[in-house]
């Protein structure tokens, strides 16, 4: 297995005091679907900003394909250019005038040249569902454009690594799921992606590879569904059980339910194994 992205012994303390991460060491496998999961304030964006360099360890190494990141200028350009990051609030990372604009920024910053920009532009604008608004200026997008924009300008750089802070938090349910659909695209395509995320459903049909983590440290890891059927687990870090995993584990218990070659991820495969 390749490890794209690891930490090793991590901490991080914000300004006023606050420990944010501890001792945390984590290796993300390329070209999979991961989850970073965990209550408000354990620490998901504070380690996300890390992964391309926006926060640096106070002590602690990253290593981005097993070279160790030593943030020297020209390195955390090749970061920022390898490891897209989605920002949790659509706000941090629109700035330009129009749709247009902001999202070609990355690209036109590579020096791609004008023809190429344009046919990538297009194409992420089809992707993300923002062709229509491409003339509107970006504080006039609602909460949800803007998300989706934010997901179109990152895309337009072709990362290697997409990390998206709650990509879906605040979607209608069509776009989420498109969301989530463009997603499995581009890991098809090979990039890895790495979500948070408050909907255990989402993750459980999802992900590859779930991390857990709770009050800055990772207190499990493992497939989605060996670890959310972890009781201990889900009580020490308040998290549901998706509800595909636990109606199915009710069913298999009642004996109402097939014990299929793999345990159901979505609404679709928990049905085809009722009895
Ligand atoms: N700029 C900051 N200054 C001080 N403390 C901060 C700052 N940003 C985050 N924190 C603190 O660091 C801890 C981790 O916060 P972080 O935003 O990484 O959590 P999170 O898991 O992303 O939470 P959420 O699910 O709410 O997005 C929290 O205790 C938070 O209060
Ligand atoms: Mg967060």
């Amino acid at each position: 297995m390749n490890y794209i992205l690891k930490t090793e012994k991590l901490n991080f303390s914000y300004m006023d005091g606050t420990k944010a991460l501890k001792e945390l060491s984590m290796k993300i496998p390329e070209g999979k679907k991961i989850a970073v999961i965990g209550n408000n304030g354990s620490g998901k964006t504070t380690l996300f900003l890390h992964f391309n360099g926006i926060h640096r360890p106070q002590s602690g190494n990253i290593f981005y394909r097993d070279k160790k990141m030593s943030y020297s200028s020209g390195e955390i350009k090749n970061i920022r250019k390898n490891v897209g990051i989605v920002f949790q609030d659509p706000d941090n990372q629109l700035f330009s005038g129009s749709v247009y604009q902001d999202i070609s920024y990355g690209p036109v910053n590579l020096g791609w040249d004008e023809k190429e920009i344009r046919k990538k532009i297009e194409e992420v604008m089809n992707q993300t569902g923002t062709f229509d608004l491409k003339d509107k200026p970006t504080h006039f997008l609602s909460y949800g454009q803007k998300k989706r924009v934010a997901i179109a300008g990152v895309l337009a750089m072709n990362p290697e690594v997409m990390i998206l802070d709650e990509p879906t938090a605040g979607l209608d349910p069509v776009f989420t799921s498109q969301i989530m659909e463009l997603l499995n695209d581009l890991n098809k395509k090979g990039t890895t992606v790495i979500i948070s995320s408050h909907n255990m459903d989402e993750v459980f049909s999802w992900a590859d590879y779930v991390f857990v983590l709770s009050q800055g440290e990772i207190i499990s890891e493992g497939k989605p569904e060996e670890l959310f059927r972890d009781a201990e687990v889900l009580k020490k870090a308040n998290l549901k059980k998706p509800w595909v995993l636990d109606m199915y584990d009710y069913l298999l218990n009642k004996g109402l339910a097939t014990v299929g070659d793999n345990i159901p991820r979505t609404r679709e495969e928990l049905l085809n194994l009722i009895k």
